[in-house]
C-alpha cells in the first residue's frame, strides 16, 4: 500500500481586483492536484502567493510590507526545520520582475498573471534552489489554454474572465504595461466555463476583463453576442460584467441591456473626470457631453439601470474649476455607488512626467467632497428602495441565527430571515430599511407549516 501523498498547504493572498481574485481561484485550481491544499493562514502554509496590484502607489507599497511579515514566518519556520517558499504574482511580479526578489530576498520565485501554468515547474524548480525564477511574458492565450478548464463552483457567485489587458493608454494607468495588450478568449471556453460553473450551482456569473466591453467574439460580434449567449445556458439566471470603458459601449451592447432578462441593470463604466481638459490629458477619447450621451442611450435601453464608476482627483493640472466640473458631472448622472482615488503618481507612465501637480492636501481635500456627494447619492439610491421589493439572489447565511444574505439586482446587499433551502434561489423581497452598505427585507410570502 502506498502511503497517502502528505497534504501541502497553500496561503494565497489576492491585493487589487476582481481580476486578480479570480486569477487566485485558477492558481488554486492548478495547485490542488500537486496536493495543496488552502490555508487560512500563512503560518501553517508551504507556499505563500502574494498576487499583487500595481494600480496605485499604496497597492505596491502594501505587498513589501506584507513581506517583510512573511519573511519572519519563514525564518521561524526554517529554524523548526521547514520550508516555506514565498511566490510574488500579479502586477508587481509583471512590472518589477527580478527587482522584487532584490528588494526581498526571501521571494522565492516571481510569476507574472501570463504565467500561472507554470506555476507547478516554478515551484519544482524553487525547491531544488535553482536560480533566476521569474515568468513574465505576455502570451495570454497560452495560459488560458494551459489552465485547467473544469473547475468545481464554490459558491452561488462567481467570476469568469473572458478578457485581458488594455490597448486604451490612459496616462495615469500602468495596466497597459503589466497586463498587456487587449485579448478575448474563445467563446466556446468562456461557454464551457459558464456551463461547468452554472452545473455546480452558480446561479451569477460577473464577467471579467480590464476592459470587459472591448471583447472580441470569434463567432463575430462583440461582448452583446456573448452575453446572448451565455443567457440562454439553462440555471444561469444573472450575468453581469466589469470594467468597462465608454469608448466600447456599442449598440449592441446597449440593445443587449434592453432585451437580455438576465443582464442586471447596473453598469460600471468609469468616467475619471468631469472636465475635458483633464479628460484629453489622461488620454481618455471621450469627452464629459460624451460620456453623458451614452448614459442616456444606456437609460433610454434600460430605465431603471443604475451606474457605478471610477473617479480620480488631483491628475496633474487639475484646478479647482475641472473638478467643479467632475462634481457636476455626477450630480447629473447620480450614481448608484462609485469607487474614487487621489491621483497616483506611476512612474513609466505618461502622465508621471507632466507638470502642474496637485499638492497632497488640495488632493485630500477634494477627495473628501467628492466622496461626501457620492455617499449622499448612495445613500439615497439604497433609500429609495425601502416600501419596494426586490428579486434577491440568496448567497449565503448570515451572522445571526435564522438569517440569510443575498443580492438585489443592483448589487445591494440584502439581509433577512429565511431558510437556508433559500441559498441559490432568488425570490421577492419586501425591503423594510437600508443602512450604511446593506438593505433588511422581509419575505412576503411566508412558508406555510
Ligand atoms: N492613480 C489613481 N487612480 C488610478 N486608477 C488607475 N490608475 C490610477 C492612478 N495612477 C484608478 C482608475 C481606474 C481604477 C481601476 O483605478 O480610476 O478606473
Ligand atoms: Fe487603465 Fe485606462 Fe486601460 Fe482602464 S482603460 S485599464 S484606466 S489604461
Amino acid at each position: 500500500m502506498t502511503a497517502p501523498r502528505p497534504q501541502r498547504r497553500v496561503f494565497i493572498k489576492s491585493y487589487g481586483c476582481q481580476m486578480n481574485v479570480y486569477d487566485s481561484e485558477r492558481m488554486a485550481d492548478v495547485l490542488a492536484p500537486l496536493g495543496y491544499a488552502l490555508s487560512e493562514s500563512p503560518d501553517t502554509a508551504d507556499l505563500v502567493v502574494l498576487n499583487t496590484c500595481h494600480i496605485r502607489e499604496k497597492a505596491t507599497e502594501k505587498v513589501y510590507s506584507e513581506l517583510g511579515r512573511i519573511k519572519a514566518i519563514k525564518r521561524e519556520r526554517a529554524a523548526a526545520g521547514e520550508r516555506m517558499i514565498i511566490a510574488v504574482a500579479g502586477c508587481v511580479a509583471q512590472a518589477e520582475g527580478a527587482e522584487i526578489m532584490r528588494r526581498q530576498p526571501a521571494v522565492d520565485f516571481v510569476v507574472g498573471p501570463q504565467s500561472y501554468h507554470r506555476l507547478p515547474e516554478l515551484i519544482a524548480r524553487a525547491h531544488r534552489g535553482v536560480d533566476e525564477l521569474l515568468a513574465a511574458d505576455f502570451t495570454p492565450h497560452e495560459k488560458f489554454d494551459a489552465l485547467p478548464s473544469a473547475r468545481g463552483a464554490t459558491g452561488v457567485t462567481a467570476f469568469l474572465s473572458v478578457q485581458e489587458g488594455c490597448d486604451k493608454f490612459c496616462t495615469f494607468c500602468v495596466v497597459p504595461y503589466t497586463r498587456g495588450a487587449e485579448y478575448s478568449r474563445p467563446s466556446d471556453a468562456i461557454e464551457a466555463e459558464a456551463r461547468t460553473l452554472t452545473r455546480g450551482g452558480v446561479r451569477e456569473i460577473t464577467l471579467l476583463g480590464q476592459n470587459v466591453n472591448a471583447y472580441q467574439n470569434d463567432r463575430g460580434g462583440g461582448l452583446a453576442a456573448l452575453i446572448r449567449r451565455l443567457a440562454a445556458i439553462p440555471g444561469l439566471a444573472r450575468i453581469r460584467y466589469t470594467t468597462s470603458h465608454p469608448r466600447d459601449m456599442d449598440d449592441a451592447l446597449i440593445a443587449a441591456h434592453g432585451e437580455v432578462s438576465a443582464l442586471m441593470p447596473y453598469l460600471h463604466l468609469p468616467v475619471q473626470s468631469g472636465s475635458d481638459r483633464i479628460l484629453r490629458a489622461m488620454n481618455r477619447g471621450h469627452t464629459a457631453e460624451s460620456y453623458l450621451r451614452l448614459i442616456e442611450r444606456v437609460r433610454a435601453a434600460r430605465p431603471d439601470i443604475a451606474l457605478s464608476g471610477d473617479f480620480i482627483v488631483g491628475f496633474p493640472g487639475e484646478r479647482e474649476a475641472d473638478f467643479a466640473a467632475t462634481l457636476a458631472l455626477i450630480r447629473e448622472v447620480s450614481y448608484a455607488g462609485a469607487f474614487s482615488f487621489k491621483y497616483s503618481r506611476r512612474p513609466g507612465t505618461p502622465a508621471a512626467a507632466m507638470a502642474s501637480r496637485v499638492d497632497e492636501a488640495e488632493k485630500d481635500e477634494r477627495l473628501v467632497r467628492l466622496q461626501a456627494l457620492l455617499e449622499d447619492q448612495r445613500r439615497a439610491f439604497n433609500a429609495a428602495t425601502v416600501g419596494r421589493s426586490a428579486p434577491v439572489l440568496f448567497e449565503k447565511r448570515g451572522r445571526h441565527p435564522g438569517q440569510i444574505i443575498g443580492r438585489s439586482p443592483y448589487l445591494q446587499a440584502v439581509h433577512c430571515a429565511g431558510p437556508d433551502s433559500l441559498i441559490g434561489q432568488i425570490e421577492s423581497i419586501a425591503i423594510t430599511a437600508a443602512s450604511h452598505n446593506s438593505l433588511a427585507g422581509e419575505r412576503r410570502v411566508m412558508e406555510t407549516a
